[in-house]
């Protein structure tokens, strides 16, 4: 007799799940990463899930979740461009909707329970539909004391007639999708071991890379990237586009970064990423916003738009009013920012070239110039200095009267 149905997302758990008594139906999503999908496919069924169900997800990825980050310069402390956390949102939702669909009444996942990943899941399955309960095998005691090391996996694997994979895994966990590979744990674990060479499955060694540079432009509409010509080809499809400018940054070895951040749950862990195309892309949006952006929606946006939508991706807080509310503004912040911007990358490097836009009339050369006074009375800026000078004048007084330097 079965105890219930569950959907899970990756393989790993299930055959205890099925010796717990479930029936399984395994979830698997493709978001661009490698993967042999019917080696999965035929090793779930023989371990006995009920189905297997994949789902292509690549191009909600890029076009809901991609796009926002581009539109809003999407960074996490500075550095960390949330490539796994941008894909989770799109996950957690077909896995519901796949729970749904096979009358499921639990979802489990694979997360350990020091990580991001299970807050992430867990927030988006229950917004996604709180009727579903949620088994997290890595929070279960019994699951824990069974499953200590990697020697008990592979005496679960043998005595269960699982197979295991004989060449061994690289010393460390990766997460791989369309946006990025990660890199966490094992070796890295040191802060100060440097990563080897062979870590970086999505770019050259920047000193591998060509000795010229290569140039191409990317074209914008408000915000989103619509088009990237290269002296070879011309990409206009959403996931098109995209994989062009990840191979544009894989051959020229632009987007990596290795970093220690704060995971939502209090730990600090050290993460490498490789993140070629978002990296480029990002570069040329904020080009193309100082043409175009207004000063003052510009810096209220990076102080509390950026960060808070970068942290609701993050901390898992995607399915949340907040969210909605941040998506509005930065969707009215990009109407002008339709343009085209010329990049070239260079061992390891994204430069631009140049930049134009038709959209806004923000930027005026004639104005700008150092050559010309029309439109421009130099006469008011005395005025304007003399006014900003009242409170300096009287803290500088101030400080004089202190008798400090
Ligand atoms: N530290 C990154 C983040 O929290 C990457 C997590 C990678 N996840 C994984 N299951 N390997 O977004
Ligand atoms: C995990 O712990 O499952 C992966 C890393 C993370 O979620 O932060």
């Amino acid at each position: 007799m079965s105890k219930g149905r569950v959907c899970l997302d990756t393989s790993t758990i299930l055959k205890w799940l099925i010796l717990e008594g479930y029936t399984v139906v395994c979830f698997l999503a493709n978001v661009g990463q490698e993967e042999d999908w019917a080696a999965v496919e035929k090793k779930a069924l023989a371990i006995g899930a009920e189905r297997m169900v994949i789902e292509d997800l690549q191009r909600e990825f890029v076009e809901e979740l991609v796009f926002r980050a581009i539109q809003c310069n999407a960074i996490y402390e500075d550095r960390y461009l949330l490539g796994t956390s941008l894909a989770r949102p799109v996950i957690a939702r077909a896995q519901v909707r796949v729970a749904q669909q096979y009358n499921c009444e639990y979802l489990s996942h694979g997360c350990t329970g020091k990580g991001n990943d299970q807050v992430r899941f867990e927030l988006a399955f229950m917004a996604c539909n709180p009727s579903l309960k949620v088994i997290a095998p890595w929070r279960m005691p019994e699951f824990i004391k069974k499953f200590q090391g990697r020697a008990d996996l592979l005496k679960f694997a043998a005595e269960n007639n699982i197979p295991v994979s004989s060449t061994p895994k690289a010393p460390w966990s990766m997460d791989d999708n369309l946006v990025h590979c990660s890199y966490e744990a094992g070796v890295l674990e040191d802060p100060d071991h440097t990563p080897p060479k062979e870590l970086w499955t999505r770019t050259v060694d920047p000193t591998d890379a060509p000795d010229k540079p290569y140039e191409f432009t990317i074209h914008f509409e408000k915000g989103i990237p619509v088009k990237v010509v290269t002296p070879d080809q011309t990409a206009t499809d959403s996931v098109e586009l995209f994989k062009l400018l990840n191979k544009i940054g894989h051959d020229n070895g632009v987007g990596r970064v290795d970093i220690v951040e704060n995971r939502f749950i209090g730990l600090k862990s050290r993460g490498c990423y490789d993140t070629p195309g978002l990296t480029i892309a990002r570069l040329a949006h904020l080009d193309l916003e100082g043409l175009v952006m207004d000063s003052k929606v510009r810096k209220l946006r990076d102080q509390f738009v950026t960060l808070e939508w970068s942290h609701c991706l993050y901390n898992g807080m995607y399915f949340t009013p907040e969210r909605e509310f941040l998506e509005n503004s930065i969707i009215f912040s990009q109407q002008h920012v339709t343009g085209e911007v010329r990049m070239s990358v260079y061992k390891g490097n994204a430069y631009v070239l140049g930049r134009k836009s038709d959209a806004s009339n923000l930027y005026s050369q004639e104005d700008a110039s150092m050559d010309s006074l029309e439109t421009f009375s130099p006469m008011d800026t005395t005025g304007f200095i003399a006014i900003q000078a009242i409170r300096l004048k009287k803290f500088g007084l101030q400080k004089i009267q202190d008798g400090q330097p």
